[in-house]
């Protein structure tokens, strides 16, 4: 066991649990926190994707004590209200299907456009190239980046 400190969407957290044990059983497990998702546990699919400071990271592959100190974004985070630019872009481009895939697209989405505001469609193909959406939504998903990109969704 291990004791370790870190923020988890502006909120400080002391996690007691073996140190091995994956970031994304911390939230899920520990946190009762679900919006980040289980897909692959083997960091290929993206789906467990989250913010550590304004870098993505995949949950599953990051352990506890490799997250102490550090400072991580959730899907729960990124707005009070689920409003936030991207969210308004998802919402409007109706991108969800059984929605399993898109918290780890938007927060990678969030990463891309602090980093690129305007970026091009390659770029934003660039992005999401590794994470997989079984439902088969990307058109609408790099549809809503775009549109996300045009509300400001880097701010
Ligand atoms: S569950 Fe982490 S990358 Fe697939
Ligand atoms: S919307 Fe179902 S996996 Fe992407």
């Amino acid at each position: 066991m291990a004791r370790v400190q870190l923020t988890i969407n502006g909120t400080a957290k002391t996690i007691d649990a073996d140190p091995e044990m994956p970031l994304l059983w911390v939230l899920r497990d520990l946190l009762g926190m679900t919006g980040t998702k289980y897909g692959c546990g083997a960091g290929l699919c993206g789906s467990c994707t989250i913010l550590e400071g304004d870098s993505p990271v995949r949950a599953c592959q990051v352990p506890l004590s490799a997250a102490a100190g550090n400072s991580y974004t959730t899907i729960e985070g990124l707005s009070k209200d689920g409003l936030h630019p991207i969210q308004k872009a998802w919402l409007e481009e109706q991108v969800s299907q059984c929605g399993y895939c898109q918290p780890g697209m938007i927060l990678e989405v969030r990463a891309l456009l602090k980093s690129k505001p305007s970026p091009t469609n390659a770029e934003i193909d660039g992005a999401l190239a590794d994470h997989v959406c079984r439902c088969g939504s990307y058109p609408r998903i790099r549809k809503a980046a775009r549109l996300a990109a045009r509300l400001g969704g880097g701010r």
